[in-house]
């Protein structure tokens, strides 16, 4: 898809069909995952695909909304911040940012698919590492679920261009 069209066609999707996510294009999504930058090029990024089928249940744990879990796959987007850059003046670990460019290619990527996607954080952080099985040294960063919408998007709530942009100064 055309980039200013892909930008503004994806959106927040919170009800999706049950169809299955086709290998070549979770292959496609992972791919942009993988092409992300990061700090350095450390890549201190982890990606956790979990397939929802049968586990409901548990899964839903991590974040309490129905359709959370009516996607086929949950995506969980990890950090390893012994693995991120550190900036030398002030000590500033970089693997937040890294997470959300990784997410937000992956999030592109599936929209280009035509699938859809909702960046997560009001996870429950503990609920997250026990269903992950994530070892001490990784952070849950975001989630998403991914599959085929069943909703349509709203309008785009944006900030006007000058309350974003300042120029020469602040
Ligand atoms: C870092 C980040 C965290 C978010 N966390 C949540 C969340 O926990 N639950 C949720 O429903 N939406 C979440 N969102 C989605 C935002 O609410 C949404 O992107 C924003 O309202 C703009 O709408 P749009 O994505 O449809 O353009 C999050 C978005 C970002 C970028």
């Amino acid at each position: 898809m055309e980039y200013t069209r892909l930008i503004s066609s994806r959106y927040s999707v919170r009800a999706y069909r049950s169809d299955p996510v086709e290998e070549d294009k979770l292959a496609q999504v992972l791919e942009a995952a993988r092409l992300a930058p990061t700090a350095a090029n450390r890549q201190p990024i982890r990606l956790v695909v979990m397939h929802t089928a049968g586990r409901e249940a548990e899964i839903g744990k991590i974040y309490r909304r129905p359709w959370f879990v009516q996607a086929p796959l949950v995506i969980a987007v990890c950090a390893i911040s012994a693995q991120a850059w550190v900036r030398e003046s002030d000590r500033f670990n970089a693997r937040l940012i890294d997470a959300a460019i990784v997410a937000d290619h992956l999030i592109l990527a599936a929209a280009n698919a035509g699938l859809g996607t909702c960046w997560i954080a009001a996870f429950n952080v503990e609920a997250a590492r026990s269903v992950l099985r994530l070892p001490d040294e990784a952070e849950p960063v975001i989630f998403t679920p991914l599959g085929y919408a069943a909703d349509e998007p709203g309008p785009k709530e944006r900030k006007p261009l000058e309350d974003l942009v300042r120029y020469e100064h602040w």
